[in-house]
């Protein structure tokens, strides 16, 4: 392995058994650059494109509970071409992260905190918290696109280098939520935001030249806690869900998410339709974190994603878990909330909903081949989870048009994260490329990058690449062709 380390951290964290400051989720706190890593099995040559994952890693102890959407964002960016991979990691330079490292400890409260013990103003939906840059990660207009779950700034990095660009000038002065998507065809980016001033949530759209396009307000009756959208190839789907902040709490500064006896609502709008042209429809109540598609199919749009049936689980319970950390702990844990692969029919005519599970087991993070996003797909790639934890431990493959499915489990002690779809160089057919992730191997103390054949998922990778460092996990990873970074 040719191995540069670029950088080290000195933390100041205390040890702690914190479950998500440990194993799979102990930070890392050194940037490097690798090349010639050692390789099982052998990279497919029309492998070609960008495997990019932002992972979690606070630097200093938190003020209050940690929660490990609390981290300081850290971008992974594996690329590959002819047959080869080379391998850099780069903390995101976040005005908060700078903001902690001058000061030597942490200056935010996080989502498990009170904001009113942030010793600064900060930003977010909530107010008063660290924008860490540390949930998602797109790669759009060439650039990769980082961002924080109750939003923030979006921070911009060089695919390749990982070089810091700054944030995204387009953003609205409310930030802007984790999840926009980016339509391949147009290469339109479609985004959102949410917090607690009227309107409550905006909608926009940024073209492939980064310039705002297209942005309106869209009105809720209150503070929401949206996380997730979807798009058609006409339309946008931004959720209204009934599982937000208490009311009477708020007013006194508390910001407790509770489920509230309400249906859950959908607007839907032409991705450049005005304020007036939104239309709203009404389903089951629920909460969901991610979407996997959506797409137009005669008079109705349909929608999948997880449909949660406990959004507002109880406590997970143990020896050394305080009821603050054991509801932290089942809010991140599928076992708890139970989160179903559901499809939603919104027919335009008739204005009703209906709906449906397609599958019983806990599935999330579902991944698709991206050129399908926002038309008809086929199959979809899920992760399981370790039940108890934030962890993900294999993946299932849905065909949807046969209703079959296959699954891969990564093998005990080892936790993957998630697995986008790459298509093959010349790929012939919807499913025809691989699915790559990032595998942390506690047995081994190492991390690795495995791709994975789509068509045959069961079979195992068909080559694992050693990575230079363990990485801690996080939540998102995206995949974008050599094309869509710019070269
Ligand atoms: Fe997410």
């Amino acid at each position: 392995m040719n191995l540069k380390i670029v950088n080290k951290i000195t933390p100041t964290l205390t040890p702690s058994d914190h479950p998500y400051l440990n194993g799979a989720w102990a930070p890392l706190h050194e940037e490097v650059d690798a090349t010639e890593m050692e390789v099982i099995g052998e990279i497919p040559k029309d492998l070609s494109g960008v495997y990019v994952r932002n992972t979690e890693n606070p630097v200093h102890d938190a003020i209050g509970t940690y929660h490990p959407f609390d981290g300081d964002g850290m971008i992974h960016a594996i690329s590959f071409k002819d047959g080869k991979a080379s391998y850099r990691n780069r903390f995101v330079q976040t005005k908060g992260f700078l903001a902690e490292r001058e000061a030597g400890h942490s200056i935010w409260s996080g989502i498990s905190g009170n904001p009113k013990k942030s010793l600064r103003p900060g930003w977010g939906a909530r107010g008063d918290m660290k924008d860490g840059s540390s949930t998602d990660v797109v790669v759009h207009g060439g650039e990769i696109l980082a961002t924080h779950y109750m939003c923030g700034e979006g921070y911009r990095l060089d695919p390749y280098t990982l070089d810091q660009i700054g944030t995204a000038p387009w953003a609205p002065p409310e930030g802007i939520s984790a999840h926009p998507k980016v339509d391949l065809t147009t290469g339109d980016l479609l985004f959102f935001n949410y917090g607690k001033q009227a309107p409550y949530m905006h909608y926009g759209v940024v073209g492939a030249d980064r310039k705002l396009k297209h942005i309106i307000p869209v009105e809720l009756p209150g503070p929401r806690l949206p996380h997730d959208m979807a798009f058609t190839k006409n339309y946008s789907i931004l959720p209204d869900m009934p599982l937000f902040w208490n009311a009477e709490l708020l007013e006194a500064g508390f910001h407790a998410p509770t489920f509230h006896d309400l249906p859950t609502r959908f607007a839907i709008v032409p991705r450049f339709g005005s304020v007036n042209e939104i239309r709203w429809f009404e389903a089951d109540p629920t909460f969901v974190l991610h979407w996997t598609n959506a797409y137009e199919e005669g008079n109705e749009i349909v929608l999948e994603g997880y449909f949660q049936e406990d959004p507002d689980p109880a406590p997970i319970e143990g020896p050394n878990i305080n009821p603050r950390l054991g509801k932290l702990l089942a809010t991140i844990d599928e076992n708890s909330f139970k989160p179903k692969l559901h499809r939603w029919r919104f027919n335009l005519d008739t204005g009703k909903t209906t709906e449906a599970h397609v599958d019983e087991r806990n599935l999330e993070f579902g991944t698709i081949n991206q050129h399908y996003a926002g038309i008809k797909s086929r199959y979809l790639y899920s992760t399981t989870t370790e039940p108890g934890w934030f962890l993900f431990n294999g993946i299932v493959k849905h065909d949807l048009e046969t209703g079959d499915s296959s699954s891969l489990y990564f093998g005990d002690n080892r936790y993957g994260s998630e697995a986008p779809f790459a298509p093959r160089l010349n790929a012939t057919s919807e499913d025809d490329g691989y699915l790559v992730s990032f595998i942390t191997d506690l047995n081994r103390k190492r991390s690795e990058c495995v791709v994975i054949d789509a068509k045959n998922i069961a079979a195992g990778p068909v080559c694992t690449i050693i990575l230079p460092h363990q990485i801690s996990s996080g939540t998102h990873a995206t995949w974008a062709s050599h094309g869509e970074c710019g070269q």
